[in-house]
């Protein structure tokens, strides 16, 4: 398929894809192999809401990741997986072997009870495996859920809960820098609370000892002798569900965002062939997990669908050192190579001699996503990994969206630092006012909101539809609210200011403070507390807790210890507040709301402006917690 290759040719193509979407979606989805072909393009109304795209067509998202390259691509590289230890020696999996690999992990699947429709969670590390296994579901039609390694027991059980998942993929250990992880213990301590699991399957990553229960547990190896290598693809209806993938919002618990096989498919490898530019032969790499979004449509899906050979990275950018990124970079000479604002900022206190040592010529773009990146970190990116000669491309995108929206095209659409530029064809955002009123015109600002389906839309969240009519179209009737503020500059260039509601978004993990609250309240210590998010330099931002005890003079470090390590069990490290400041009480008005706005100043450490404080219940409280702030 064809990439869009000139900035008129986007322009065009955007006027097509807003006044012609049925005609525009009909000749992209063509591209694909179906079953069946859909009957109509697109169905929907955003009240219910109730979005069908390609109505009654038949497919298998794995039949076009691997089936079709098969005749051209049997022995090209899908997958180079590069270990956390560089002294392990990497992989490389053909498509052929892919194949062969999934449609075995798919029979294993099948003779654990696996069927159509059913949940299953990965708890994995990334090794190829991982990547085999959520293939492997979307063969036999099951849906995926897979849960990012560095979650809690109680996190991890909690997910698989509300989606009644019966089978859990895991290993029995996992390597992250330094450290080597016990998952199987993990997974021990969950499954004692998730009755519907009736088969764990373990892949043997760490050769450490682990148990073993009789009846449940499984060895991956082993079940594999079992089986052969010919699967048949399930034939799945376009509106099938592919997988669910739990994100936080900004109350109650962490909800499972569904997505459904044909629009994610066809937007999956739309986006990411004209976003990063890709040429036959392009070496491409995702430092991303599977774990998040990012991983499921830009390390798996995107990149297979498209045939392009995708790096998947076991380990983390500063292990054995701060040149890790680049060492790999070179060695498997990438040459679209895709990461996170934070990353880029943790690397950029080592200064450039750890750059300096590789060859990083085969370059040519570079990714940005999962939080607003700060001018310093893009001309730092540009200038030193770039050497001026790269584009960036700022890709703006939520777990609900499936897919890249707003992003510069590399090579094509000018790049402005900080930007995330323009809608991409299909896409199409409007800024509204606190009434919902939309703001026409450029140089404005005010709530993201995407006024017109794209094939990659959230559906629903899993077993709660209500919850994602209220979450996503009830804010502003008629429109999808995206949750960000945003900027359009006198070019008509979008700027994303960031979340607009109760989520912070830490190291590009997004968090939602009533979450993080609720996990501190586990505490038997605590009473109450309330969490806002700060500047933080490395992480874009910090977790800051206010928290009353239920006696004052119980506060010391070794509580605030405590207190972590209960988050710790509750949802994961990435939880951890970076600041516990104990209080007395919390700024709340008459109804009992607290005024974060003033938390928030407090932890930014700026007191100058707090606003009107009148209604407060107890305005004296404010000037105690602006004393205690240590
Ligand atoms: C939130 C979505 C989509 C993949 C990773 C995160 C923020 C994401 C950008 C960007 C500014 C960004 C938004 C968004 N965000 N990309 N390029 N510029 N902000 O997915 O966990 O669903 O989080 O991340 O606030 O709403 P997610």
């Amino acid at each position: 398929m064809d990439k869009i290759n000139s900035f008129s040719e986007y322009q065009e193509q955007y006027k097509k894809s807003v006044d012609n979407p049925d005609a525009f979606w009909s000749e992209q989805a063509s591209t694909f192999l179906w079953k069946k072909k859909w009957d109509r393009v697109l169905d929907w109304e955003f009240k219910t809401p109730s979005v069908n795209w390609f109505i009654n067509g038949k497919l298998n998202i794995t039949e076009n990741c691997l089936d079709r390259h098969l005749d051209t691509k049997a022995d090209k590289t899908a997958i180079i997986w590069e270990p956390n230890n560089p002294d392990e020696k990497h992989k490389e999996i053909t498509y052929k072997e892919l194949h062969e690999k999934v449609c075995r992990f798919s029979n294993v699947l099948k003779a654990n009870g696996a069927k159509k429709g059913d949940r299953i969670c990965l708890y994995m590390p990334m090794v190829p495996e991982l990547a085999i296994a959520t293939l492997a579901c979307a063969r036999i039609g099951a849906i995926h859920s897979v849960v990012f390694a560095g979650f809690s027991a109680k996190a991890l059980s909690d997910r698989i809960n509300d989606a009644d998942c019966n089978i859990l993929v895991t290993s029995d250990g996992l390597y992250r820098g330094k450290k080597q992880m016990c998952l199987k213990d993990i997974v021990d301590d969950a499954l004692q609370t998730c009755p519907t699991i009736n088969s764990c399957i373990v892949l043997q990553r760490t050769g450490q000892q682990i148990t073993m229960k009789d009846g449940r547990d499984s060895w991956w190896h082993e079940e594999d002798e079992l089986v052969n290598s010919i699967c048949d693809a399930e034939i799945m209806d376009s509106e099938d569900p592919l997988f669910v993938l739990y994100t936080s919002g900004s109350t109650g618990k962490p909800k499972g965002v569904q997505h459904h096989c044909g629009g994610y498919m066809v937007y999956a490898e739309y986006s990411f062939r004209n976003v990063f530019q890709y040429n036959e032969d392009d070496v491409y790499w995702c430092t991303a997990d599977i774990g998040w979004i990012t991983g499921h449509t830009y390390i798996v899906y995107g990149p297979l669908l498209a045939g392009s050979t995708t790096i998947m990275f076991e380990g983390v950018p500063t292990y054995p050192d701060a040149g890790r990124f680049w060492e790999v970079c070179e060695k498997f000479k990438v040459n679209l190579f895709y990461t996170a604002p934070t990353a880029i900022r943790a690397l950029q206190v080592y200064g450039t001699e750890f750059i300096d040592k590789y060859d990083l010529s085969s370059l040519k773009t570079l990714g940005s996503v999962g939080e607003p990146i700060n001018e310093e970190a893009w001309d730092w990116y540009y200038k030193n990994i770039g050497k001026e000669n790269c584009w960036i491309v700022d890709t703006w995108w939520q777990t609900e969206t499936g897919g890249i929206m707003i992003s510069p095209l590399a090579h094509i659409t000018k790049m402005k630092p900080t930007f995330a530029a323009l809608p991409l064809p299909g896409i199409q955002p409007c800024l509204v006012d606190p009434d919902g009123k939309e703001i026409l015109g450029n140089d404005v600002q005010g709530n993201l909101c995407i006024k017109y389906p794209w094939p990659s839309m959230i559906r629903t969240t899993y077993g709660d539809h209500e919850r994602c009519k209220q979450v996503y179209f009830s804010t502003y009737p008629g429109m999808y609210f995206t949750g960000d503020g945003c900027r359009r500059d006198e070019d008509g260039f979008y700027r994303i200011t960031g979340r607009v509601d109760d989520v912070i978004n830490v190291s590009g993990h997004r968090m939602g403070t009533a979450e993080v609250e609720n996990g501190i309240n586990e505490h038997s210590r605590v009473v109450e507390s309330a969490v806002v998010g700060f500047p933080h330099e490395i992480k874009g931002q910090g977790i800051y807790a206010y928290v009353i005890l239920e006696d004052i003079n119980a506060a010391s470090d070794n509580l605030r210890k405590e207190i972590l390590s209960t988050i710790t069990k509750e949802i994961g490290p990435i939880a951890k507040p970076d600041k516990i400041q104990f209080v007395s009480g919390l700024p709340k008005t008459r109804s009992g709301k607290i005024m974060r706005r003033i938390l928030r100043k407090v932890a930014e450490g700026d007191t100058s402006s707090l606003g009107d404080t009148s209604t407060l219940l107890d305005p004296s409280i404010v000037a105690e917690i602006i004393e205690g702030k240590v």
